[in-house]
């Protein structure tokens, strides 16, 4: 199984069964992803929230015959309209894919379509797949429910949003990562925008403060689950 990064919190997961699994696939747009949108193949789509840096290219990428965007269900409506195949997720429900299974967990934050159409409730994701469960915690601030994830499920990768502004900063993070007694902290939704500026480095070394090992990500890089 691998997991690939391509900058901001979009991420691509391989499993050993040769299932892709894109989450919050924006990539038109983003600076730090090389990859074209047209390229990526996706049998299954996890969206956590609608706003565009997240929903990004999930329509561009999708395949209205193949391949099912797992989002929450106000969102899954828009998107149906739109011809889509869609599976309806509310926080704190889980299911179980061909992959494996997402449940999906509240995220303290807003969303809304890019054009502004409510799009329900910002929600992070919790999969668990090959033996492994690795935590996406699309765009939230800190709060202490996190701890009733870490009583659920036993994290071995938290995907976390390190940028501050519109979600948790890098000290907020290591934190979570720290309540949540994950394996491997991966930081994520840093550096796209200027207001999200903050060196990733700092994230490490407050994370091993905690007791939390943390790994940087390269773009375009995938590392072996
Ligand atoms: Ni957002
Ligand atoms: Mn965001």
């Amino acid at each position: 199984m691998t997991l690939k990064y391509f900058g901001h919190s979009a991420f691509q997961i391989i499993t050993d069964g040769g299932i892709s699994i894109l989450i919050d696939p924006f990539i038109t747009g983003n600076p730090f992803a090389k990859t074209k949108a047209e390229e990526l193949k996706a049998d299954f789509i996890i969206v956590t929230h609608a706003h565009g840096d997240h929903l990004g290219d999930a329509q561009v990428i999708a395949d209205k015959n193949d391949t099912t965007i797992i989002c929450v269900p106000e969102l899954a409506w828009i998107l149906q309209e739109e011809g889509f195949k869609t599976h309806e997720l509310q926080i704190g429900g889980s299911y179980s894919f061909p992959f494996g299974d997402v449940r999906f967990v509240k995220a303290e934050h807003g969303s809304a379509m890019p054009d502004g159409r409510y799009a329900g409730l910002a929600a992070g994701a919790v999969i668990s797949t090959g033996g492994k469960t690795i935590y996406h915690a699309g765009d939230t601030g800190l709060y202490g429910d996190m701890k009733l994830t870490a009583e659920l499920y036993e994290i071995d990768y938290f995907l976390v949003p390190i940028g501050g502004n519109y979600t948790m900063d890098f000290k907020d993070a290591a934190l979570a990562a720290s309540w949540l007694k994950a394996k491997l902290a991966i930081p994520m939704h840093f550096n796209t925008f200027p207001v999200i500026e903050v060196d990733p480095a700092k994230f490490v070394q407050a994370a091993e403060r905690h007791g939390v090992q943390a790994r940087i990500m390269g773009f375009e890089e995938e590392i072996t689950l």
